[in-house]
This record gives C-alpha cells, structure tokens and sequence, in this order.
C-alpha cells in the first residue's frame, strides 16, 4: 500500500504519468472517490504519461471512451450511470478488461465484483488544505 498525499494538481498529475510508466496491456486501475476529488484529472494525466495526444474528456454519457493514439489503448469508464449489470455485459467489458489496453475506471465501486483480480485499487480523499488530496494506492509504484 502506497499512501501519497499531493499539494496540488501538478503533483497529481505527476503521480499519475509516473503510473502509466508501470502499465502493461491488460492493466486495470479502479478509481475511489467523490465527486470533483480529480478521478477524471488523475486519468488525464495517465493518459498523458502513455503518450494520448487526444483530448481526453468524461464518458459520463458514454460510460466507456477508447483513445488509441499513446504507447498502450486507454478505456476510460466512468460506471457512475451504470443502470444494472446487464448493461456492462451489453459494452463488452471483459473484452476491456483483458484485452490490449488499460483501463481506467471512474466509481469502480459500482461494479467492485467484475474487477479482474489484479486491478491497481486507488483511493482518492480530500485532503486538509484545498487543493490537497490523498492518494491510496494498492500497488507500489515507488521505485
Ligand atoms: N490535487 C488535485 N488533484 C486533482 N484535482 C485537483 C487537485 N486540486 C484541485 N483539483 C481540482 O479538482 C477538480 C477535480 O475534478 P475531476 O477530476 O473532474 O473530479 P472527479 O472526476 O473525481 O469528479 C478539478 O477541478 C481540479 O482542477
Ligand atoms: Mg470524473
């Protein structure tokens, strides 16, 4: 368990072109936390770090948006309108979830049982001061 606490946007988005370093096609990183806490600014910046050149904007309405222009396919779900399970069967999740990607999953809590095994779990929370936030992270990425 990796527990990072950042100042400010830059320091998130650092954090997370640091991960995208890490990834390999079939990685899942699943996303915790309110709303506006930077899940969709944390997914930015993996994106950034795989090379995306798109602009990467939230699938709120589309639940899942694929880029394709970086080192690895990014998925980006955002599962927050999910209607019922059935739904993620009909987008074809497991072909996301093991595939030739990564995925990033905003509210992964919704769908917490069709997390594949070794997902990267990240918890984010508010921190003390405004722009603080702390970053739990389930797998070190540290060295
Ligand atoms: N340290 C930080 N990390 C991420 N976002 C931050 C940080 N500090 C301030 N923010 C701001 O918080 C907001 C996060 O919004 P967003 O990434 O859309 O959240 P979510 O997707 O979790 O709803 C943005 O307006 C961003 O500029
Ligand atoms: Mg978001």
């Amino acid at each position: 368990m990796l527990r990072v606490c950042v100042k400010n946007e830059k320091e998130a988005e650092l954090l997370g072109i640091q991960l995208a370093e890490k990834l390999a096609p079939g990685s899942v990183i699943a996303l915790y936390g309110d709303l506006g806490v930077g899940k969709t600014t944390f997914t930015k910046a993996v994106a950034k770090g795989l090379g995306i050149t798109d602009l990467i904007t939230s699938p709120t309405f589309t639940i899942i948006q694929e880029y394709k222009s970086g080192r690895l396919p990014l998925y980006h779900f955002d599962v927050y309108r999910l209607e019922d399970e059935e739904e993620l069967y009909e987008l074809g999740y497991e072909e996301y979830f093991y595939g030739d990607g990564v995925c990033v999953i905003e509210w992964a809590d919704r769908i917490e049982n069709f997390l594949p095994g070794d997902t990267i779990h990240i918890h984010i929370d508010y921190g003390a001061e405004e722009n603080e936030r702390i970053f739990q992270i389930d797998e070190d990425i540290s060295d």
